[in-house]
């Protein structure tokens, strides 16, 4: 196991009725952003029970955060902030919502010239952001309790993600009833996204970290577990609440502690976002075997691992089959062709942007534009 700091300072604030909790915890000083994306918040409950919390606090509203959250929505948010003096952004809603509030948050104390220039050296440059709470109502991207956000410049059909720790939520509250009004869909893409978290700091070489491997097991055995159960019976509020709790902890900053990890998947499913618009998941899903199988000769070990506890098989392929099948299993495609998207096509683009930015990928850091030209080839 190599080095780690381990520092996770978001407070989760978890189960029935815990919105109510957020209003010791959101300043009272000065005025407070309270950001939300389409609506769905004014349908289930949580934009009055937010009200409700805060009827103390001075709240400026800014709603319309887009799934991929927008880079020029930010930035108007960001115009907000500074005319109206926020001190606390409040992002209630999914991912991109947590997301888009972070890069605001981290946008109104950059001082450094362009605002995408946090997205082009991925957050190295953020000294300062202004605090965050979030209160999450989708399962899947683990953003309430780390330090990354990912937004997307529709303009330029980029998507980059940046880390900081200035940009851990100070309280993330969860309350799995909040989640009861998820169309399927939303369910799907959230187990799967937290599923391939946990595979892209697991599957990777032999690190002689026993709990970190145990740890991922575990978080993968609970979302076969409790995935199909929770499709099947969307109320069931115990199926749900282990949903969002492996979902946070599937991308909290423990599972990748000392470990090597390899984000080959989510760096090539970041491109087919940006090109075709699809969802986040559905990129992991269509990428995720492509990668095993090229990458099989270095991975085989921790396959054949992941096998044998997690699937009770006994090879790589099995393993990988499995996955497969259990993406299907919840109706989500796994090829480019599910979405009429043209292999060729593809390769062609995002080739190109992995060239351009001289960028290589894996646990091994040798995973050409070429080789990624081979992985999605083989997804066609
Ligand atoms: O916008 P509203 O009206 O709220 O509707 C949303 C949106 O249409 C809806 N929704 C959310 N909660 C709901 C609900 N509908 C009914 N009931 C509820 N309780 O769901 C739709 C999708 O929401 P979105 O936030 O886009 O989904 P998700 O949470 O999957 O976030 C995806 C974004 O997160 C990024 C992705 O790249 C993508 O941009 N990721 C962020 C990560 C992170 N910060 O650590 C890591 C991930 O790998 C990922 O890249
Ligand atoms: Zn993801």
């Amino acid at each position: 196991m190599d080095n780690f700091v381990f520092r996770n300072p978001t407070e989760i604030l978890f189960g029935k009725g815990m919105i109510a909790e957020i209003a010791s915890r959101v300043p009272t000083g000065g005025p407070v952003l309270f950001v939300y994306g389409g609506g769905s918040i004014k349908h289930n409950g949580v934009y009055d029970q937010v009200r409700a919390a805060l009827k103390a606090h001075n709240l400026i509203e800014f709603g319309g955060i887009e799934p991929n959250p927008d880079y020029e929505t930010c930035l108007k948010a960001v115009d907000v902030v500074k005319k109206a003096r926020v001190q606390f952004v409040l992002a209630v809603g999914g991912g991109s919502v947590l997301d888009g509030s972070k890069f605001i948050a981290a946008a109104a104390c950059f001082t450094e010239g362009n605002p995408w220039d946090i997205l082009r050296t991925h957050g190295s440059n953020v000294a300062a952001a202004l605090p965050l709470g979030t209160v999450l109502t989708l399962p899947a991207t683990g953003s309430e309790a780390n330090g990354f956000a990912v937004i997307s410049r529709r303009a330029t059909s980029e998507k980059l993600a940046f880390s900081s720790n200035h940009v851990f939520p100070v309280f993330s509250a969860l309350d799995p009833q909040t989640t009861f009004s998820l169309p399927a869909k939303q369910v799907r893409n959230g187990i799967v996204d937290a599923f391939v978290h946990v595979t892209e700091q697991y599957i990777t070489c032999q690190a002689a970290a026993p709990l970190q491997d145990r740890l991922s097991e575990s978080v993968l055995q609970t979302l076969i577990e409790v995935g199909p159960q929770t499709l099947a019976a969307p109320k069931d509020y115990q199926a749900r609440a282990s949903l969002m709790w492996s979902a946070t902890l599937a991308l909290s900053a423990l599972l990748g502690c000392g470990v090597p990890q390899d984000w080959t998947t989510h760096m090539i499913g970041h491109e087919l976002t940006a090109f075709y618009g699809l969802d986040h998941a559905e990129t992991l899903a269509i990428v995720l075997s492509g990668v095993w199988t090229h990458q099989l000769r270095r991975k085989r070990e921790k396959l054949m691992q992941y096998g044998r506890r997690v699937w009770s098989v006994d090879t790589a392929e099995s393993a990988i089959a499995k996955t497969e099948d259990f993406f299907h299993s919840l109706s989500m495609p796994t090829r480019l062709r599910d979405y009429g998207i043209a292999a060729d096509d593809a390769v062609g683009k995002v080739r190109a942007r992995f060239a351009e930015r001289g960028a290589t990928l894996g646990e091994h850091n040798d995973i050409t534009p070429d080789a990624v030209a081979e992985i999605l080839h083989s997804r066609a």
